[in-house]
Formats: structure tokens, C-alpha cells, sequence
């Protein structure tokens, strides 16, 4: 079953009511969507494998940690890459692995258009990065292409979400667990999550 986890820190509460403002520029929407992802990036490693490592500091040997596993970024174009960044800086070693989708206007489904994917997996997890779940479709598709290149641990890491998408997402992929900033009420009839943000990849950009 899916585990949908919400995030409740208050930096994450504040921060996406700044992003979600309408008056917020396209400068400071990027440096929120930064900040949250990074936030949201070291909720969704909590259950990251460790190995033991033994340091010396300038006062002794210290039994320390090494975390083991590598990590493929999987950044959704084009709101995606705006999470890339805070994403890097807590794991700066990580593959990306970024992937081209929009959505149709009139049928709302993904069409790809960039698949920078590897042919087979190397790493042992992927953390897929776009900030809007909507009707579930980009993210669903984003996991099938994952899973055909042999990827067994994914996580999808986003910033808002509609019930509509998480239903989807979860129906498809009972295994990926869900990371947000807000569950959203509902999508309005042209597929825009409510009350949302407006559109994450053109308030980004300035498009
Ligand atoms: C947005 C968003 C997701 C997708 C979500 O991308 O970043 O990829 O829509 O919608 P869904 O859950 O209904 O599939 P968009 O098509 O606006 O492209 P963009 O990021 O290039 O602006």
C-alpha cells in the first residue's frame, strides 16, 4: 500500500504559503522551490542504509556512519528542475536522470518528449522531483519508464498534490511512497490543482 506522507514542519508550511502567492516573483518562486525540495529531500531519506565508518577527529576515534546507497534524481521537465538544486545539495553525488513530459492540454496526458535515462539501472533508489501532482498521469508514467529500466526503490518527491493524482499514482504503483508539502482539495475542470499554485513551470521561468 502506498504511504502518503505529508510533510507538517512549519519551514515547509511557511515557505509554500510564500510559493503559493501570486505576488511572489519568478526570482524568489525559484529559491522557495529550492528550499522546499531540500526540506522535502531530507524527509524522504529518513530510511536511507548506513554502514558503519570509523573517523579519527583531532581528539580520538569516532564510530560514525556512512550512507551506502546510490541514489539516481530523476528531475520531471520542465518544474521539475527547480527542485534539482536543493535535492544536490543534500546529496551531491546522486546520477540525474532527467526525463521531458508535458501535458496535453485537451487530453491532460503526459507526452514525452526527453529520456535521458540509462539503459539499465545503477543505482539502488530513484527520487522522482516535480512539483505538481495532478491527475496522477506524468507521475505514473515517470515510475513505468523507471521501472523498465529495472529500478525496484522509487520515491516521488513533489510539493503539492490533488486526491485525484495521489489516487492514481497509488493505484498504479502501490510501492512508491509519496512525499508532499499539501494535499491539495481538488482539481478544477481544466486539470489545475485548487487552490494549488498556478502553473509551476511558468512561474519559474517566466513564461
Ligand atoms: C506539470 C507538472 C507535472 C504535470 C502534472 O507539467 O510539472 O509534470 O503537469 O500533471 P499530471 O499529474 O496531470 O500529469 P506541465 O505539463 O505543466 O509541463 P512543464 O513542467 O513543462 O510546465
Amino acid at each position: 500500500m502506498t504511504k502518503l506522507h505529508v510533510s507538517n514542519h512549519p519551514l515547509v508550511r511557511h515557505k509554500l504559503t510564500l510559493l503559493r502567492d501570486k505576488n511572489t516573483d519568478h526570482r524568489s518562486f525559484r529559491e522557495l522551490m529550492r528550499e522546499l525540495a531540500l526540506l522535502l529531500c531530507y524527509e524522504a531519506t529518513q530510511d536511507l542504509q548506513l554502514s558503519p565508518k570509523v573517523v579519527e577527529t583531532p581528539m580520538g576515534s569516532a564510530n560514525g556512519f556512512k550512507a551506502e546507497e546510490s541514489i539516481g534524481v530523476v528531475p520531471v521537465l520542465r518544474a521539475g528542475l527547480g527542485m534539482l538544486e536543493g535535492v544536490m545539495q543534500l546529496l551531491p553525488n546522486v546520477q540525474v536522470w532527467h526525463i521531458g513530459l508535458y501535458r496535453d492540454e485537451e487530453t491532460l496526458r503526459p507526452v514525452q518528449y526527453y529520456n535521458r535515462l540509462p539503459e539499465k539501472t545503477s543505482v539502488q533508489i530513484c527520487l522522482i522531483l516535480d512539483p505538481m501532482l495532478a491527475t496522477g498521469g506524468s507521475a505514473a508514467a515517470t515510475v513505468d519508464l523507471l521501472k523498465n529500466v529495472g529500478v525496484e526503490r522509487i520515491k516521488y518527491i513533489g510539493l503539492i498534490a490533488a486526491p485525484e493524482g495521489v489516487e492514481r499514482l497509488s493505484k498504479a504503483h502501490p510501492d512508491v511512497p509519496i512525499y508532499l508539502a499539501s494535499l491539495d482539495e481538488r482539481l478544477n475542470d481544466v486539470g489545475f490543482i485548487v487552490p494549488g499554485l498556478g502553473d509551476a513551470g511558468d512561474r519559474q521561468f517566466g513564461t
